[in-house]
């Protein structure tokens, strides 16, 4: 698959198979999350790998009863880690953090669509929550859910700004 396929066919999925994923692609899609950009190739984030379902119930409720995660057979829980990156950057970390995380994230996201697998960005959640359900140390935050499986809908692409989003030399 092109990436412009994968970039135009991903869709948020909130409604997945009652199917396991195989544990390669599992593997391929973590791999993805590993492969991504990081401020001075520190890769400030970290993965939890959840496939429990009472796991995934109590992470559904912590996402203010999202539900559907549960119907997903993993669920990753992606995490800044801030205090890899502020060893080095200081409050400048922080920020560096989430960014590595965040662009980890979207590269899964693009592996689980070239392999035909829907994924969901959640990131409504009660931090704390996640935090003690999942035994986070300190200078972790969780920055997104991303249950993963084989898609059951196909839902139409929500409209985007487009050029009104674009300031070309100035704002
Ligand atoms: C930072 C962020 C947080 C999001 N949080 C949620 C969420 O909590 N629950 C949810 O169902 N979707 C969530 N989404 C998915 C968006 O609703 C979705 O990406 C957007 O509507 C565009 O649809 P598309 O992903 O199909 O292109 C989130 C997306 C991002 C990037």
């Amino acid at each position: 698959m092109e990436v412009t396929d994968a970039i135009d066919r991903r869709r948020s999925i909130r409604r997945f198979k009652n199917k396991e994923i195989p544990e390669g692609m599992l593997k391929e899609v973590l791999r993805a999350g590993h492969m991504a950009p990081s401020a001075g190739n520190l890769q400030a984030r970290d993965y939890i790998i959840v496939q429990d379902n009472a796991v995934k119930e109590l992470l559904a409720m912590a996402a203010h009863n999202q539900y559907f995660i549960m119907s997903a057979p993993v669920c990753i829980v992606v995490c800044a880690n801030v205090s890899r990156s502020s060893a080095r950057y200081g409050k400048r970390g922080e920020l560096y953090a989430v960014q590595d995380a965040s662009a980890a994230i979207m590269n899964m996201m693009l592996m689980a669509q070239n392999l035909e697998l829907g994924t969901c960005w959640i990131g409504a959640f009660n931090e704390a929550a996640i935090t003690y359900l999942l035994e986070l140390p300190s200078g972790v935050r969780p920055v997104a859910l991303l249950p993963i499986g084989y898609p059951d809908e196909s839902p139409e692409a929500p409209p985007r700004m487009g050029e009104a989003a674009e300031h070309w030399g100035k704002w």
